[in-house]
């Protein structure tokens, strides 16, 4: 099998592909990444010379490359580049669209044209919008994306929904909860948390702290999309969570004290615009249907998070003296 990863050097991408090659050694990996402020090669130093791997540094949204890298031969696409970070799409909408509506489309046209047999879409439970103190996010909650980020998530997402239905291309949406773990790049909660408490520095925590985000560790997330590739009905939906919403609060405190640090650090600041209060994934329908079930709880992934950042300052500390400062300086200024 060969399948076409996008978005490989990022985050979950990374985890993902170094997943696939240690469950399926035999597949052949094609990494298809532009490497944006988010690619980072290190994250896949463990496979970078494994023979099933390959690197295309190309952009998605440029249709001819994409065409010659598609007519080389791919049976399977999984689509994860995107621009991923909330805060950066209310700075800079322009981008998220490109990315991840446009570039959606090119990969739809090329996965279309080749005739692939599954096309992937990794989306998010942030295309529903916020829920209240009650209630879970389902596969038929009406999608009422409220930042510019989940807004062009929703937008790429309906796009394969309507390749599915106009041309019937073969394809799954998956929409799970916030990730956590090792890579993760520091602007997000929790190595943004990690990596200001050990320098002692202000952890800017938005609003009053009580937005609840729903955590899955990320190797339980990659299991899940092994498992869409090969059991997903075409034209599925499927939400991915492992019932851990926790308070962001929560969240930092739990940071200051696996640290050693004080609560003195936290310090609330202007909450982000559009801020959804609260997610919840439902996952009765991976769990019945495709038999899916997550590994890590959240108490154990938190701690193991924590120490791969401890060990791997290096990695961290090497993102944050690079382009990220710029960012860092907007975003936190010199607190
Ligand atoms: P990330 O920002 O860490 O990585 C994104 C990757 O996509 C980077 O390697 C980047 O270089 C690449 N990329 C960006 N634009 C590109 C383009 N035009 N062409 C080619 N490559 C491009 O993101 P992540 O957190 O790993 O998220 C991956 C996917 O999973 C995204 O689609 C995101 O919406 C989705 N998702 C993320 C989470 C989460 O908690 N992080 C949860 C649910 C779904
Ligand atoms: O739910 C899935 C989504 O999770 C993914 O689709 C996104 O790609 C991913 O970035 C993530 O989005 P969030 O906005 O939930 O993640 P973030 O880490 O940015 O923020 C988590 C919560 O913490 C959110 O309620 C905002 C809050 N926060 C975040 C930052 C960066 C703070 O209070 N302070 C901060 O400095």
């Amino acid at each position: 099998m060969i399948i076409i990863v996008t978005g490989g050097a990022g985050f979950i991408g990374s985890n993902f592909i170094t997943y696939m090659l240690k469950q399926h050694p035999e597949y052949k990996i094609i990494n298809v990444d532009v490497l944006t402020y988010a690619g980072n090669l290190e994250n896949l130093k463990s496979i970078e010379s494994h023979s099933n791997y390959k690197l295309a540094k190309v952009d998605i949204t440029d249709v001819q490359e994409i065409d010659k890298l598609f007519s080389q031969g791919v049976d399977v696409v999984v689509n994860f580049a995107a621009e991923s970070h909330v805060d950066r799409s209310i700075l800079e909408p322009d981008v998220f669209v490109k990315t991840n509506v446009l570039g959606t489309q090119v990969l739809l046209d090329a996965a279309k044209k080749y005739r692939v047999t599954k096309f992937v879409q990794v989306s998010t439970d942030e295309v529903y919008g916020s829920l209240g103190a009650t209630g879970l996010f389902t596969e038929e909650t009406p999608l009422t994306p409220n930042s510019p980020y989940s807004a062009s998530k929703a937008g790429g997402d309906l796009l394969v929904r309507a390749y599915h239905e106009t041309f019937g291309l073969p394809v799954n949406i998956t929409r799970c909860s916030n990730n956590y773990g090792p890579y993760q790049f520091p602007e997000k909660l929790i190595p943004l948390m990690i990596s200001r408490a050990l320098a002692d520095q202000a952890l800017p925590v938005y609003g009053d702290g009580m937005n609840i985000r729903d955590w899955l560790y990320v190797e339980d997330h990659c299991s899940a999309i092994d498992l869409v590739i090969h059991e997903g009905v075409n034209g599925e939906v499927y939400n991915i969570g492992g019932n851990n919403e926790r308070t962001n609060v929560h969240i930092v405190n739990t940071v200051l004290q696996e640290l050693g640090k004080p609560d003195s650090l936290i310090s609330y600041v202007q909450d982000r615009p559009g801020h959804d209060r609260r997610y919840g994934i439902d996952p009765t329908k991976i769990t019945n249907e495709l038999g899916w079930k997550p590994k890590h709880t959240f108490e154990t992934g938190i701690k193991e998070t924590i120490q791969w950042y401890l060990n791997n300052k290096e990695w961290w500390t090497r993102i944050q003296s690079g382009e990220y400062q710029k960012y860092a300086a907007l975003q936190y200024g010199t607190r």
